[in-house]
């Protein structure tokens, strides 16, 4: 979708957003696949009221980018813009235990920059690739720990009453790759409380996290990391693994060989082909197994 109209692009100038007509969505999302759009890019969360009542007010479908790390974007001309956070600076603001994050900031740099200053507890977050902001939404966990363990605050823009909000950590709830942010909110900020470890002691703990993942995940790959949620009580990569289904492919979209849930593009894929290797591997995984597993991918169609 592409933003034409003259008053309108001059009124998005005016509260310094800034725009990029037809960026291509695949150079934006991990798994590298995705149609083009227009790119809003804000600077200042102070932008955002005024920005969402212009699109709103012309009914402009919109979806809010984080990292692209855990998303599956269709192909062609989208009939939607995104609208995203540019990355701030400084990064991370420390007082005593409490990391002031913004929502656009890398995870894997947020739990380094933290270490460093002997804040902890995030060490198995280290490998998940994707912003704050993305990991708060889907409470990102890995290795026994999870995001909205550490969480006392948020900034939010609300989606239903069209304000910034601060949310306390007791007022969300934060379940496995799920959290009770209504969809349309946009994650702006977290205040993170962590625990004081030394930097030795939470280096020694992100090798031995970085060392498992490199081991049973197809790091150098472009994928989304797992496409499906685990079921209660068992593991959706060992049931695919089981079928016999890594390496099973649509086109260039491929069940990894080193672990059953991370579907990798080998080449070109495209959505379509993800999407058709995703269904198949569900299909499959029902048939088998009598369970119907949930996307942790997110899927956003042309
Ligand atoms: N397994 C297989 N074959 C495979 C993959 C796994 O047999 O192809 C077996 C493993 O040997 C192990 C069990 O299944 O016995 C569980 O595997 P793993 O430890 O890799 O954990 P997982 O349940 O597949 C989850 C998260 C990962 C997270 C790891 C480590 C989900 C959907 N996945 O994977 O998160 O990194 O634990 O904590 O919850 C993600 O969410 O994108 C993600 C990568």
């Amino acid at each position: 979708m592409r933003l034409e109209d003259r008053q309108l692009l001059a009124a998005i100038e005016g509260l310094n957003v800034e725009h990029q007509s037809g960026i291509s969505l695949s150079e934006y999302t991990s798994l590298g696949i995705g149609g083009t759009t227009d790119l809003l890019l804000i600077r200042k969360h102070e932008s955002i009221p005024g920005l969402l009542q212009l699109l709103d007010d012309r009914k402009i479908p919109h979806k809010f980018l984080g990292g692209g790390s855990n998303l599956l974007v269709g192909d062609g001309e989208l009939p939607w813009i995104v609208v995203q956070l540019a990355r701030p600076e400084p990064d991370v603001v420390l007082e005593g235990n409490s990391a002031h994050v913004d929502a656009a900031d890398d995870l894997g740099r947020t739990v380094t920059d933290c270490a460093k200053h002997d804040l902890g507890g995030m060490e198995g977050l280290i490998g998940v690739p994707g912003t704050i902001g993305g990991a708060l939404r889907m409470n990102a966990g890995a290795y026994g720990m999870q995001i909205g363990s550490y969480v006392r605050e948020v900034k939010l823009f609300s989606a239903a009453t069209r304000t910034i909000e601060i949310l306390r950590g007791d007022q969300i709830s934060f379940e496995y790759r799920h959290t009770s942010f209504p969809p349309d909110d946009m994650m702006l900020a977290v205040t993170l409380e962590l625990p004081s470890k030394s930097y030795q002691e939470i280096i020694q703990g992100i090798r031995i996290c970085n060392e498992k993942r490199r081991a049973s995940q197809p790091l150098g790959q472009k994928s989304a990391g797992c496409v499906f949620k685990n079921p209660p009580g068992a593991s959706a990569g060992r049931m695919i693994d089981e079928l016999g289904l890594k390496g099973f492919s649509v086109g260039d979209a491929r069940v990894s060989d080193r672990h059953a849930n991370f579907f990798v593009n080998a080449g070109k894929a495209s959505a379509k082909d993800m999407l058709s290797l995703i269904a198949d591997v569900r299909d499959r995984v029902e048939r088998a197994y009598g369970v119907k597993l949930e996307n942790e991918v997110v899927v956003w169609h042309a």
